[in-house]
């Protein structure tokens, strides 16, 4: 790494530690020993998105009235971040792991808004959500079981936004006449380097919820723009 990467990557560091402890612990790095595995269900393991990748998700995105829910929310960086926006009304984490849920739940009690909830965010997303946001949180098994959720779950479908972060089953969501998904590329110094999925994500909106569930030409991937 050249001096001038790794001065930026310890910078960054310090800002996300900054951010962090405002909001109760340093939340950053991966602890060890892992805590309890969720491979055998699909589940993928634990990584934090940076504040810098969340800020230019999230820059005028976020209303006043959105009921935010992480599928998946880890040490809670997310949640950290939406806090960090001023945002007042419902904070949803949602996390298989429970350590982290733990960790997390008890990190943010003082913030009335936020309920971390420990368990299968599959089968807890709250029906008055407005936002998801999913850091590839699982495997294309999991992803068709959230997908047909969100649809028997959620009371309004038109107005709901699910943003899907370094996306690895994006198919899930575009070969389904029910969606538009809008693909959109980070232009960020901090995630240059990283695969390309790092640097993806998508905006998926409900088109027509009763259409047929599967496209029968060939898909188009939907609409690409850059954020
Ligand atoms: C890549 S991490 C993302 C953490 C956090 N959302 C963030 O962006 O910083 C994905 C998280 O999803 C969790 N997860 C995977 N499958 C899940 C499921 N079915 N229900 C709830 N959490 C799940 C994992 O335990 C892991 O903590």
């Amino acid at each position: 790494m050249k001096p001038v990467d790794k001065l930026g990557a310890a910078l960054l560091a310090m800002e996300s530690a900054l951010i962090d402890l405002r909001y109760g612990a340093w939340i950053g790095g991966t602890p060890r020993p892992k805590p309890d595995s969720h491979v055998a269900v699909g589940a993928y393991s634990f990584t934090n998105t940076s504040y810098r990748v969340l800020e230019a998700i999230f820059r005028g995105r976020l209303h006043a009235d959105d009921v935010l829910v992480d599928v998946g929310s880890g040490r809670g960086r997310v949640l950290n971040h939406w806090l960090h926006t001023g945002h007042r009304g419902p904070i949803h984490g949602l996390e298989l792991d429970t350590r982290y849920a733990g960790q997390c739940a008890r990190r943010l009690r003082r913030f009335s808004n936020v309920q971390v909830r420990t368990g299968d965010a599959i089968a807890n997303l709250p029906p008055e959500t407005t936002l998801c946001f999913l850091f590839n949180p699982f495997d294309r098994a999991n992803m068709l079981r959230f997908r047909e959720a969100v649809l028997g779950t959620i009371s309004d479908l038109y107005r709901l936004r699910v943003v899907y972060y370094a996306p690895t089953c994006l198919d899930v969501w575009s070969d389904d006449l029910r969606w538009d998904v809008a693909i959109h590329r980070l232009d960020l110094w901090s995630v240059r380097h990283q695969p390309e999925r790092y640097r993806t994500y998508a905006v998926i909106t409900c088109r027509n919820p009763t259409a047929p569930d599967r496209r029968e030409c060939a898909p188009d991937g939907g609409g690409i723009t850059s954020g």
